[in-house]
């Protein structure tokens, strides 16, 4: 039997939990920080949850299946339609705006790469009901907040700045009819992906000729705002978006991170407005997050829109980042004492003795086997204990326990009672 995980899957042994731990508080801190709240859903969906038309590599890496119920489902391979799905479950009882946050595991059958798994955790930020780009300066300045606690900086990771409204622009001074607008923003992310040829041929069959593209990417490959407001006039709403978005960002301190770049774009069809993904600017990895403005998805379910945008940060990318920066953190194990009796029978006052040592907050592993004692230091040392407690018969005898400090090398007898105070 192969003893590996699924292909694209993680296991994951205690020294890789400390670290995902560690990366999940830092998550729920700032989000915390930022007044969200957490929510989760479950990690089996109804497929057609996901069964969008627009022709987006989500959709084609789907794990899904038919249950016992011959119910068509599939593994969530993003939290965005859940989360639509739950606020259009509570309808107009939920009071706007919503600030929530998640932290699921999505699964895609994805071609792997560096960063890029079969499976990986995504911390979700939205806010539902802000119609203007507060929310997401708001959301912009909470991934800094992010990045700056584990110490990455602005010389490290830039974030990208767009807005589909700049392609919907264009595509009104074409003509192409606005139905056509989220499955072209889907194929025209694939422009600096795939061969533009093949991008083109499918392009056509929305009515985009090969003329209409070149118009596309002349406008996605503008420098700066000011260049964008010649192309699509000084009323076009992408312009407005941005340069209030990029006034904001100076408010909060975030400019150094933002990069107006019109060739973000990204795969989902659902976005309407601005667009975000952060990058590592030594630019050997895929995006490390990305986001925007989706306010017409809960029609898409059926429902009443609500303004709406967010955001979704993988934790493999970001730990291959923090690895080639050398800002994995040195996590030890988590045990404070171990106590060890030298006599199986002192187990009786072993057992009392963790216990009160647990009661008053320590985390204690208890030697359970018959050991020497030699053994038991060795496996203080690997447990990463800062104490031994020992309970000697004579000792015992005396109401007493032995107390060694493990990095010191201190050691001393101290009564039972007095055993919570030794801290
Ligand atoms: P996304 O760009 O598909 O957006 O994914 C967001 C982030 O999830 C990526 O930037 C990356 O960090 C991580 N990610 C995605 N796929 C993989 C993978 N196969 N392996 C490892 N990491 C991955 C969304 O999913 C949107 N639902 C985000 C969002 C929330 N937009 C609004 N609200």
């Amino acid at each position: 039997m192969d003893l590996r995980p699924p292909r694209g899957t993680r296991d994951f042994f205690p020294e890789d939990m400390r670290l995902r731990s560690w990366l999940f508080s830092h998550w729920r801190q700032v989000a915390h920080r930022f007044g969200f709240e957490e929510y989760d859903a479950p990690v089996i969906e109804s497929e057609a949850l996901y069964t969008r038309k627009a022709g987006e590599d989500i959709t084609r890496q789907l794990y899904n299946f038919e249950d016992k119920g011959q119910r068509r489902l599939a593994l969530r391979p993003e939290m965005t339609p859940s989360l639509a799905r739950m606020l259009l479950q509570k309808g107009g009882a939920l009071a706007l705006p919503v600030r929530w946050f998640s932290i699921p595991q999505c699964w895609r059958y994805e071609r792997m790469s560096r960063g890029r798994g079969r499976e990986h955790y995504q911390w979700n930020m939205d806010i539902f009901g802000v119609p203007g780009v507060a929310a997401e300066a708001e959301l912009l300045a909470a991934i800094v907040c992010f990045f700056e606690r584990v110490g990455l900086s602005s010389s490290d990771i830039g974030i990208k700045i767009s807005s589909r409204k700049v392609i919907e622009g264009v595509l009104k001074q074409l003509e192409v009819p606005a139905e056509r607008f989220s499955a072209v923003c889907v194929l025209v992310d694939k422009l600096d992906k795939l061969p533009r040829e093949a991008i083109e041929q499918e392009l056509e069959l929305l009515d985009l000729d090969s003329e209409k593209v070149d118009r596309i990417v002349q406008t996605l490959s503008l420098e700066s705002i000011d260049e964008l407001e010649d192309t699509l006039g000084s009323d076009s709403e992408a312009l407005s978006d941005l340069r209030s978005l990029f006034a904001l960002a100076k408010d909060y301190g975030i400019s150094d991170w933002l990069v107006f770049d019109p060739s973000v774009v990204r795969g989902l069809a659902y976005y309407t407005g601005i667009v975000f993904e952060a990058f590592d600017r030594g630019a050997t990895l895929r995006a490390v997050c990305g986001g925007g403005r989706y306010d017409r998805l809960l029609s898409a379910y059926g429902g009443k829109d609500v303004p709406a945008c967010g955001f979704g940060f993988g934790d493999m990318v970001l730990l291959e980042l923090l690895k080639d920066k050398g800002l994995v953190p040195v996590l030890e194990g988590s045990v404070d004492d171990v106590v060890f009796a030298f006599d199986p029978s002192l187990r009786g006052a072993a057992i009392q003795v963790a216990a009160r040592l647990r009661t008053a907050g320590r985390a204690v592993d208890l030697v359970l086997e018959k050991k020497k004692v030699k053994w038991a230091f060795k496996h203080a040392d690997r447990r990463g204990a800062s104490r031994m407690v020992l309970i000697a018969p004579d000792e015992w005898a005396r109401g007493l326990v032995r107390v060694k400090d493990l990095s010191s090398g201190d050691q001393q007898d101290v009564p039972l009672d007095q055993l919570e105070e030794q801290q």
